[in-house]
């Protein structure tokens, strides 16, 4: 599938005013993401197909895979997928493409990009013609009548040495510091690595927008967007765009509605049919009662997002992303997750789940 349509596709389903504007505005940096629960990628990273180029700093150049994986492409080292991004901290989390990190970790060498690891921890790969018992293999490395084992404790790397082949040490970057030895690991954890420049964290974390200075300049600023990350101009353009047609259109109906309206009343003389015109059904709503909607379970973010193993980093109703200590609140028959006030507001109104439609009242 061509890729360009898999990015941009997103942005058009999310957002289908966008159309109106982002033809006329094409230097506007817009979030965007490889799919539904990919990485969200703004500044300082860019996609490739989607963002014109001023929208990234140097090294930051992502791309969309043809299985809508976010992937980066290191200088020495090939190409990784994205597995989180964030912007806060400036951490994000990468793995193999291929499934065979290890193999990875063999030839991986950071010089050249402006990523390095948050945590490095050594550990030595053995080549054994044995399977040791209470040794985690790495099965993608390992053939039919020999098995890699890789540990980072010292009597495991002294008992193993006279056993095995030694293959190499190597400096992984780990996502947690361990405070014991790992006795066996099969290397498959994602790496978390950080960039030091461009410096946004403070911008971030204040919820604001960084970005470069003008078209020429390399300088970065700090700039202020609402929550859905429009700037100014585009949220006026909307406006503009959008709002004032559909107000138009919206007083256009009621024109003829009322037109209609007075003649059927006119042709009819009864008012009892009068207020069933104009009155349509339209009162009947079909939301959850407070109660059921309390009852679903809520938990509050950590300042790792990661911890609370979800599936999508944003919200589907808001389209925001997860910030730290915000409310979630999960559907308990489809355990789809959103922000606790945007779930609440739309279960009042409509008893099924924004995003697979499943009914929890149907149970
Ligand atoms: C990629 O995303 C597009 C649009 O979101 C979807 O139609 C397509 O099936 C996805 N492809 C894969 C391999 O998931
Ligand atoms: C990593 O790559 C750089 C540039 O190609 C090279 O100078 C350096 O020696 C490499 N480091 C290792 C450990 O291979
Ligand atoms: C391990 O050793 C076998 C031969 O015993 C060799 O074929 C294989 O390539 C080695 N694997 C690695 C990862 O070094
Ligand atoms: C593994 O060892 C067995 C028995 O020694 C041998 O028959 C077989 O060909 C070996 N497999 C590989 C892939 O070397
Ligand atoms: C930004 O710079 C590029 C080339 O560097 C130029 O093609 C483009 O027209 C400029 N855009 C604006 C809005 O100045």
């Amino acid at each position: 599938m061509d890729s360009r349509k898999v990015v941009c596709f997103i942005i058009f389903f999310f957002f289908p005013q966008f159309l109106i504007t982002v033809s006329s505005s094409t230097e506007f940096c817009f979030t965007s993401a490889c799919s539904r629960g990919e990485a969200i990628v703004q500044f300082p990273f860019r996609l490739e197909n989607c963002h014109p180029k001023r929208c990234g700093y140097p090294g930051f150049d992502l791309f969309c895979n043809s299985q809508n994986q976010t992937i980066v492409e290191l200088p020495n080292s090939g190409k990784f997928t994205i597995q989180a991004i964030e912007y806060e901290t400036q951490n994000l989390w990468i793995n193999d493409p291929e499934y065979c990190l290890p193999k990875r970790l063999l030839k991986l060498n950071l010089s050249g990009s402006p990523f390095t690891g948050v945590f490095y921890q050594d550990f030595t790969l053995f080549n054994c013609t044995f399977d040791y018992r209470g040794l985690d293999p790495i099965a993608c490395l390992s053939g039919e009548n020999y098995t890699v084992f890789a540990t980072s404790h010292k009597r495991a790397i002294s008992f193993l040495a006279s056993e095995c082949n030694l293959i190499a040490t190597i400096g992984v970057p780990v996502q947690w510091t361990f405070l014991e030895p790992v006795l066996s690991s099969d290397l498959s954890g994602d790496l978390r690595l950080q960039w030091a420049a461009p410096l946004c964290r403070r911008c971030e974390s204040r919820g604001r927008r960084c970005g470069f200075k003008s078209n020429s300049s390399t300088e970065i600023e700090c700039s202020n967007v609402n929550r859905h990350g429009l700037p100014r101009r585009v949220r006026y353009a909307l406006i503009v765009g959008a709002g004032v047609p559909a107000i138009l259109c919206i007083v256009g109906l009621l024109c003829y509605i009322r037109g209609r309206v007075k003649r059927f009343g006119r042709e009819r003389h009864t008012t009892v049919e009068f207020t069933s015109v104009a009155m349509p059904h339209s009162t009947i709503t079909s939301g959850l009662d407070s109660t059921i909607i309390e009852s679903y379970p809520k938990t509050v973010l950590g300042e790792s997002r990661r911890l609370a193993k979800l599936d999508d980093s944003i919200c589907s109703i808001c389209l925001s992303g997860y910030m730290p200590k915000e409310t979630l609140r999960s559907i308990p028959e489809c355990q789809h997750c959103f922000h606790a006030e945007c779930i609440d507001e739309w279960l009042r109104i409509k008893d099924s789940c924004p995003i697979c439609r499943n009914s929890p009242n149907s149970s």
